[in-house]
């Protein structure tokens, strides 16, 4: 069940989300792209971080995003992409235009049937759904606990296979694949990247400011970050293809 408030948080943010959070390698856009694909539809756009990986092996670039202050930067990083305010449950697009739908770290805030309905209405037959997130690395103890502090529902549960589940209403599923990479980050942009999370954006001031304490003490301690201002930061992309039955 999507929680509403946290899905809406987005709407507080624009620039500082744009400025912190990752990008994604461009193998994912080549795992989810074909040369014979002529229009890509990015859905829950945001800032246009996947987005710009579409510009470039699509002729046409479509992006779709339900807040505002998000699509105007969107906007002018990207102005070759037609930009347009809406949510994937109501995509203002007409039926079977996309070659390709991308959801980039977003699916898991979609009301799942009916954005599944609306992808396979703007989608060509036999088209394409790419869904894709970045995730933290288990293996990563410092930013684990980071996530049990901040988002303890990522840090304990598989957010990302409980959103992608194989079976999605209209679609086949083709494959999974997963990309691994590792991010240098400065300490603080890293804490600036919390800033940006959907529990941080509806937490009140007490609760954020005892947030930032405690991941800063992690910070503080663990052998791979204590004394430093730089981290290799690691992070797993994982790419879910699925084909429109
Ligand atoms: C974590 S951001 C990801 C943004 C962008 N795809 C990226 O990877 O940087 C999640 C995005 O999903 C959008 N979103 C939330 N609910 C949505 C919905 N029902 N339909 C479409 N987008 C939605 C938010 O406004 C936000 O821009």
């Amino acid at each position: 069940m999507v929680d509403d408030v946290l899905a809406k948080s987005f709407t507080l943010t624009g620039a500082d989300y744009d400025r912190y959070r990752p990008g994604f390698p461009a193998a994912a856009a080549d795992m989810v792209m074909s040369p014979t694909m002529l229009t890509a539809l990015d859905l829950g756009a945001g800032t246009g971080k996947f987005t710009e990986l579409l510009v470039g092996r699509a002729q046409r670039v479509i992006a779709v995003e339900p807040s505002e202050p998000m699509l105007e930067i969107l906007r002018s990083k990207l102005p070759e992409v037609e930009a347009h305010l809406g949510s994937a449950e109501r995509i203002p697009v007409e039926s079977e235009v996309a070659d390709v739908v991308t959801v980039a770290q977003a699916f898991h805030w979609f009301d799942q049937e009916a954005a599944c309905a609306e992808i396979a209405r703007v989608l060509t037959p036999g088209g394409t759904l790419g869904l894709v997130w970045n995730r933290f690395d288990p293996s990563c103890g410092w930013d684990r606990a980071a996530h049990r502090i901040a988002h303890p529902s990522l840090a304990d549960a598989d957010v990302v296979t409980n959103a992608a589940a194989d079976e999605l209403p209209g679609f086949d599923f083709v494959r999974r694949e997963r990309i691994q990479s590792t991010e240098r980050i400065r300490r603080d942009a890293y804490l600036g990247r919390w800033s940006t999370v959907s529990t941080f954006l509806v937490a009140d001031e007490v609760s954020r400011t005892e947030m930032f304490a405690a991941i800063e003490a992690v910070l503080d301690s663990d052998p791979e970050t204590r004394d430093r201002d730089e981290y290799d930061l690691p992070i797993v992309t994982d790419v879910f293809i699925y084909r429109r039955a």
